[in-house]
């Protein structure tokens, strides 16, 4: 029998595969039809502390090689987000959810952590550092302070299953820089990557970017980002204490791409661009091919192969 079921932060989930924040997931019926679908569990939009409309449309926009996005951080707000939940969670007591939350300030962090820490929720909470798409406001996880200083703020508040959403990173002293911080804090895991930020995706015939915030700039998301996305839970996945487990998001559209991001060390996989394309059935495609990779191969668990990338002498 294969098994795609996997553990994070000591739960256990059915399947490794899971949405990414951000997509199928703003509402309780988007986040019904995760629920409903072979996905392992769901992660919310990222809450923040009050709702938000976002960018002006269009703000998303899918290529041919993936996707281009300006959302802003469009949501309904944290308590939206706790109610749903609880309700999720009253209705399957043995399935945990993730939280997604993120705030403009360290302060905003603590007072998100608070009202999940005092409210019904029981899942894991994951910390958005890595929005590219709000004017004005660079992606937290560039600035290796704030990132420590927040972190700080966030483990003197919460002490539940908590982990970050990171940007990707680039230079291999980048990874030693942030794995050092990573690692001083008891990190459920983290998730690499969010979008890669500020690209520009452009209409030739038209001669005209496709969506409209911020003069058409937006987070590259699905194919381009594969090599990037493996690089990220690779290079983490050799650098950060073993207790902090690694999701694994960006690039998937097949199970080969799932098996991949296992090989490199994730634990766990969520499928944006792909999502948004297909909609939830695309967790039985992905889940049927990666079994066939496994059966192929000989292997019948993920701990069979997780993180056993070779590297050549
Ligand atoms: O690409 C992204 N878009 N990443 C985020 O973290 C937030 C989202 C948005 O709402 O703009």
């Amino acid at each position: 029998m294969i098994s795609t079921a996997t553990k994070l932060a000591n739960r256990s989930f059915s399947n490794c595969m899971m949405n990414a924040a951000g997509v199928w997931c703003m509402d309780e019926a988007e986040l019904t039809a995760i629920d409903d679908s072979a996905a392992g569990t769901f992660v919310t939009k990222s809450g923040t502390l009050v709702s938000r409309p976002g960018n002006p449309e269009p703000r998303y926009y899918e290529t041919a090689l993936g996707s281009i996005n300006s959302m802003g951080l469009p949501n309904h707000g944290i308590d939206y987000y706790l109610d749903v939940v609880a309700a999720f969670q009253k209705k399957n007591p043995g399935k945990t959810y993730f939280l997604s939350c993120t705030g403009f300030s360290i302060e905003q962090d603590q007072t998100l952590l608070r009202k999940i820490k005092d409210s019904e929720f029981n899942g894991i909470v994951e910390l958005n550092l890595s929005c590219p798409n709000v004017p004005g406001k660079p992606q937290i996880g560039y600035d290796f302070e704030t990132v420590d200083q927040i972190l700080a703020a966030v483990f003197a508040e919460y002490d539940g299953p908590l982990g970050v959403k990171l940007p990707p990173y680039f230079d291999l002293v980048h990874f030693d820089q942030m794995a050092v911080i990573l690692n001083k804090y008891p990190l459920a895991y983290i998730n690499s990557i969010n979008s890669i930020g500020n690209g520009l995706y452009i209409d030739d015939e038209k001669e005209e970017v496709v969506i409209k915030p911020k003069n058409g700039f937006g987070g590259i998301g699905g194919e381009y980002v594969k090599p990037t996305a493996l690089a990220n839970v690779h290079a983490f996945y050799q650098r950060l204490k073993p207790e902090i487990q690694i999701i694994g998001t960006g690039g998937i559209t097949s199970g080969r791409d799932v098996f991949e991001h296992i090989l490199c060390g994730a634990s766990m996989v969520q499928v944006g661009t792909e999502l948004a394309k297909e909609g939830p059935q695309v967790f039985e495609r992905l889940t049927k091919e990666l079994q066939d990779i496994m059966a192929a191969k000989g292997y019948t668990t993920l701990a069979d192969f997780r993180g056993k990338l070779r590297h050549q002498d």
